[in-house]
């Protein structure tokens, strides 16, 4: 079976904290992990900035504020686990190990953060490296990696496709334009140019994208890889 990490933002996940949001994307990733082996890395979502707000305002540092935002991550993680029911591992892996270990009952795998100072992207990167996934998912809200910010600037253009360098050029800024959106953080860029594994960009909010993406083909994301062929296709 071939092996996918999806990365599922919070703010696509839980965009409010109702259970109608999980259970439409409980139903898509089951009938994906009846046919490929899927781990799943949440985010935080606007919960996760709350907290991190909060705690900022108190006089927390930025590693402490990190932290209560891996609390948060791992909460939402325990909330779709809660939907999986059976389908799940059911904890949340708290490293990579554990996820490989998990992974061997045949279950689907969900972890959240790990470690300060980055964000559930590494989380996600680093994952797919660890198992070999031969495919890496980002459902955000944003449907692809564009030239500058498309919540900002309506010039904005979206790039169908990226080589892992041009992926790491965008984000550290050193071409396009700077400070442009950056949809990915910089461990994630890293990990995926070493690593070679393919990366998909889509728009999450949907679970259907997911669902059409995986199980036919079809998406309207970035792709970033070597090779200028569909990742998706066997
Ligand atoms: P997210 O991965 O949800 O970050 O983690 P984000 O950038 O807000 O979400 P997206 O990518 O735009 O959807 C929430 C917060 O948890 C901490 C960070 O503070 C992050 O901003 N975190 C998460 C870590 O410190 N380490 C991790 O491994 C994961």
């Amino acid at each position: 079976m071939k092996k996918i990490v999806i990365s599922l933002g919070g703010s696509v996940l839980v965009p409010s904290l109702e259970s109608n949001n999980i259970s439409r994307y409980v139903s898509v990733l089951k009938k994906i992990a009846g046919e490929f082996r899927i781990f799943i890395v949440v985010g935080g979502g606007g919960e996760a900035r709350r907290y991190i707000r909060v705690a900022r305002d108190l006089g927390a540092g930025e590693a402490a504020a990190d932290e209560l935002g891996i609390m948060v991550t791992r909460l939402n993680a325990r909330l779709l686990i809660a939907g999986l029911g059976d389908a799940a591992y059911p904890r949340v892996a708290e490293n990579y190990t554990e996820a490989r270990e998990f992974a061997e009952t045949g279950k689907i795998v969900v972890m959240g953060g790990i470690t300060p100072a980055q964000t559930t992207d590494a989380v996600s990167a680093v994952l797919a490296e660890s198992v070999g996934a031969d495919l890496l998912i980002n459902a955000t809200s944003v449907n692809g990696i564009y030239s500058a910010d498309p919540k900002k600037d309506a010039g904005a253009v979206k790039h169908e496709r990226l080589t892992p360098q041009e992926l790491l050029d965008i984000i550290t800024g050193s071409r396009m334009n700077a400070g442009a959106n950056t949809v990915l953080d910089i461990v994630a860029g890293k990990v995926i140019e070493r690593s070679g594994i393919p990366l998909l960009v889509l728009d999450g909010r949907d679970p259907e994208n997911l669902y059409r993406a995986i199980m036919e083909g079809t998406y309207a994301g970035t792709v970033v890889s070597k090779e200028s062929s569909n990742p998706l296709l066997p």
